[in-house]
């Protein structure tokens, strides 16, 4: 959701702003705009893509060496030119561009009506810009400190970039609760801002991850970090582990498809020097140092939104199999509106690929209040989840760019294998040889996941035959039911089909009524203890004129002539089979949607981090 990129140093300011909000296109958004200082402030903005504003801006005077750029999700007010950011105070002197939403708006603008401000938008980020210069007429105060003042009075989650004609050396930034990363340059002076890393990577390897209530004021070449009550604060410098390649298409014709492709590599390097298969040891931090506590658990709770919730519920098997462990798993919006009944030795284990989550954080917020332990499992270095979590582990899929999820989705499923064998360790609830046979298997996945992505030509087969159905129903029992969620969800995201996922058996309780010769049914139906089960879950769906499409292990043909289409993927243990499972589903529904034209990288509505709830 909304991206903010800014720059101040000695290089043309426009050129590195635009590159760097198409890097953050992936994050969803519907408006573009930017503002550029040279003596004079100009804005430029528009509904639609960077690209528009590119051609908005065409003739335009873009020169400047301090400039800021905004892409837009809607929230107050609909995506358009007057919407969009950077939005000026009531002179048009201040310019501010806002990620986040302030909850007090209504409330501000009332004041500030009753002093004269009109206003030219529907957003709340606009009352900011004018409060901030109503502050400094009134009280005579300095950016910074009028800046600080205000945000004094504001209630909800921003981070914001300001520049003020009247003071043409400076760029003042802010963050509480919406991310915002600062790119120290080579020169002396430059400083990028960005709402998450990967606008900075080609320019710096050195990154400050600004904390909340913080805000961070660069003038005379020189930045000072303060936090609210003005007090300097003395910045962790981070090693910025990203690099170009990681953010580029590499030759595929699509994120989604370079990430689904990448998983053999993405999922070694989630468990590479983590543990020793042959003794069943680990060397995970988050495992060693608290696995005292972590033998002590009573029940894990396990929270995420979308298809982290979708590895939640993976784990669910995962934690009950090898932990022994009671675990419910709760969608981060639902838990963090309960009065969840909580106890000191609850583990709460929050999953998330961004590490941003408005509602998995404020969930977090709300298990740590009632005395829980928080654990995140989280991709994105440095983003707000690890650093509201007593303990975790990152997942180290590389970024994922793509709004659909894939190879986080099982980065996140092999970090929870190893944290539930880790916790089983920790409990005894298995012996060491047992331990040693999952991470042994656990070691062959990115072969196997190699071999599953070998049906690339077969899946483009079977999407042409099925592009056209409206409505699709995905069957998985045990381990393999969330994996048919996920399937579900991947098609629905990115080509705009109905589809869901139902345990196979629930079938008979409700979708069973849909099922018709048009309606397509992926079944998934690999060997396990329910395979028997499942195949009597096809037969009822094919009594129906139902098409089914199984997915069966390799070598087995026993359902050939029974299923319309038979995907014949690698065998491994059940507990892992969600990691192979996933992939052909992942290429179905990444081929539908660009048959079906869709715009995979970026569907419409969708944002790839959600800031708000
Ligand atoms: C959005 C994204 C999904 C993601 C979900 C949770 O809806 O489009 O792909 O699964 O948010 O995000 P998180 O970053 O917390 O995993």
């Amino acid at each position: 959701m909304c991206g903010i990129v800014a720059y101040i140093g000695s290089k043309e300011a426009y050129p590195i702003v635009v590159k760097g909000l198409k890097r953050l296109e992936y994050r969803g958004y519907d408006s573009a705009g930017v503002a550029l200082m040279n003596g004079d402030l100009r804005v430029y903005k528009t509904k639609g893509k960077v690209s528009d504003l590119e051609s908005a801006a065409k003739d335009a005077d873009v020169s400047g060496t301090i400039g800021m750029g905004h892409t837009r999700w809607a929230t107050h007010g609909e995506p358009n030119d007057a919407n969009a950011h950077p939005h000026l105070s009531l002179s048009g002197k201040v310019s501010l561009i806002h990620n986040g939403i302030i909850e007090n708006y209504a409330t501000l603008k009332e004041g500030l009506e009753q002093r004269g401000h009109t206003f030219t938008s529907e957003t709340d980020t606009e009352v900011l810009a004018h409060l901030i210069e109503d502050v400094m007429i009134n009280s005579g105060l300095s950016l910074a400190d009028a800046v600080r003042a205000s945000l004094k009075q504001v209630v909800g989650a921003y981070a914001i970039v300001i520049l003020s004609k009247d003071n043409p050396e400076h760029l003042i930034a802010a963050r509480k609760g919406s991310p915002l990363v600062v790119g120290i340059g080579s020169e002396a002076g430059e400083y990028f801002f960005a709402s998450d890393a990967t606008p900075l990577a080609e320019y710096t390897k050195k990154v400050i991850y600004m904390k909340d209530g913080e805000i961070a004021i660069v003038e005379n070449k020189e930045m000072t970090i303060k936090n609210i009550d003005n007090v300097v604060q003395v910045p962790y410098v981070h090693e910025l582990e990203m690099n170009l390649e990681m953010l580029e298409k590499g030759g595929y014709d699509h994120f989604m498809l370079k990430e689904i492709y990448e998983q053999p590599r993405s999922i070694y390097d989630s468990y590479r020097g983590r543990f020793n298969a042959a003794s069943g040891t680990f060397h995970m931090r988050s495992l060693e140092e608290y696995s005292e506590q972590l033998a002590q658990i009573k029940r894990l709770i396990l929270i995420g939104c979308g298809t982290s919730w979708h590895a939640g519920l993976v784990a669910e098997y995962l934690f009950e199999d090898f932990a022994r462990l009671p675990v419910e798993v709760e969608y981060a919006s639902e838990f963090r509106y309960r009065n969840p009944v909580l106890f000191s030795d609850d583990l709460v284990m929050a999953i998330s690929q961004s590490g941003e989550t408005a509602d998995t954080l404020a969930a977090m917020d709300l298990a740590k209040r009632k005395s829980a332990t928080v654990f995140g499992v989280c991709n994105v270095v440095g983003s707000s989840i690890p650093r509201l979590s007593d303990a975790g582990a990152y997942t180290h899929a590389g970024p994922e760019i793509g709004v659909a999820s894939t190879k986080a989705f099982t980065s996140q499923v092999t970090v929870l294998t190893l944290l539930a064998l880790g916790i089983a360790k920790a409990r005894k609830t298995m012996s060491d040889k047992e331990i040693s046979k999952v991470m042994s298997a656990l070691e062959e996945i990115p072969d196997k996941i190699e071999k599953a992505l070998l049906l690339n030509d077969e899946i483009v087969k079977l999407a042409e035959t099925y592009k056209d159905s409206r409505n699709f129903l995905y069957l998985g029992r045990g381990y393999n039911f969330p994996v048919a969620l996920e399937g579900a969800l991947k098609l629905k995201e990115i080509s705009y089909i109905h589809a869901e996922g139902y345990p196979a058996a629930e079938m008979k309780h409700g979708p069973i009524a849909l099922i018709d010769a048009d309606m397509p049914v992926v079944v998934i139906a690999t060997n396990s203890e329910h395979y028997e089960k499942v195949v009597s879950n096809i037969q009822e769906v094919k009594a129906r004129k139902g098409k089914v499409i199984a997915v069966v292990s390799e070598g087995n043909t026993s359902l050939d002539k029974i299923v319309d289409h038979v995907i014949q993927v690698p065998e491994t243990i059940d507990a892992l089979s969600p990691l192979v499972n996933t992939i052909p589903l992942q290429l179905l529904s990444y081929h539908i949607a660009v048959m079906c034209g869709c715009n995979v990288d970026q569907p419409r509505n969708l944002a790839k981090s959600v800031t708000v709830e």
